[in-house]
């Protein structure tokens, strides 16, 4: 499957899963746009594919309608930024929810809707959203991170039937523990309970194993692409097999 002549956005496109993709997709053929709210890291992306760096707070729509001008029209829009502030719920305060609903759940809406129209009037376009596993199964540790994703989820549903008339389509992918700064961050601030918390994400996949980037971005690219003309509105796990509906 091949890109050429199309424009990608990828937000959180300057570490892990979004770098992947960025990858992917420049090598398949894409005008990447790297969009980030770590400038540097979007640059570094960028630099190494030839691809437009932008900085954007996908929680600000400011921010992203500043950066959405700059980027131009696009083809396909990976919103995959996303980040997590774990802990027990009754540990968690209304702030840390309004912060991770913002960029994981608010986020994908605001990028979505600076983008969409210039979609529907082109009549083309193809939007991947980044959910998780945590969307369907819920995740301890996890409480607004696992409502955010299940939001991203039925809100991929919603725009798939929206848009399906004007030649867009819109998918979402559903990790399970993937090999990133995200993954590692928790378990390795927590020391013993972390490493156990991780071995149990391990363990609660069929394949046994984390996951890479590159094995999400392949998933997302097949969604962006022609080859899934008719599919729309669909959530795919790649997780080995974490959740099997
Ligand atoms: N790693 C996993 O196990 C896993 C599992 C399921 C879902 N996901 C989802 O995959 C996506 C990518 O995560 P990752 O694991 O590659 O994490 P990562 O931390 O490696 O990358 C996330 C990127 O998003 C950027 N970002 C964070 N907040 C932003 C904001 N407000 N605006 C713009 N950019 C922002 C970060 O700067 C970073 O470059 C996220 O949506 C995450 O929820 C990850």
């Amino acid at each position: 499957m091949r890109f050429d002549v199309r424009t990608a956005l990828v937000t959180g496109g300057g570490s892990g899963i979004g770098a992947a993709t960025s990858r992917r997709l420049a090598g398949q053929g894409a005008q990447v746009v790297v969009a980030d709210i770590n400038a540097a890291a979007a640059r570094d992306v960028a630099a190494e594919i030839d691809a437009m760096a932008v900085t954007m707070d996908v929680a600000d729509a400011e921010s992203v309608r500043a950066a959405a001008e700059e980027a131009g029209p696009i083809d396909i829009l990976v919103n995959n930024a996303g980040t997590d502030l774990p802990g027990f719920f009754v540990n968690t305060n209304e702030q840390m929810w309004d912060f991770v609903i913002a960029v994981n759940l608010r986020g994908t809406l605001s990028v979505t809707h600076a983008f969409l129209p210039g979609m529907h009037e082109r009549g083309r376009g193809s939007i991947v959203n980044v959910a998780s596993e945590a969307g369907r199964t819920g995740s301890q540790l996890s409480s607004s991170y696992s409502a955010a994703k299940a939001g991203v989820i039925g809100f991929t549903k919603a725009i798939a039937r929206e848009s399906a008339r004007f030649g867009v389509r819109c998918n979402a992918v559903a990790p399970g523990p993937i090999d990133t700064p995200l993954l590692n961050a928790a378990p390795e601030a927590m020391g013993e309970l972390g490493a156990r918390l991780k071995q149990g994400m391990i363990d609660a996949t069929a394949m046994r194993r984390l996951g890479t980037p590159d094995e999400v971005a392949a998933a997302i690219a097949f969604l962006a692409s022609d080859d899934a003309s008719y599919v729309t509105g669909q959530t795919l796990g790649v997780s080995g097999g974490l959740s099997m509906w």
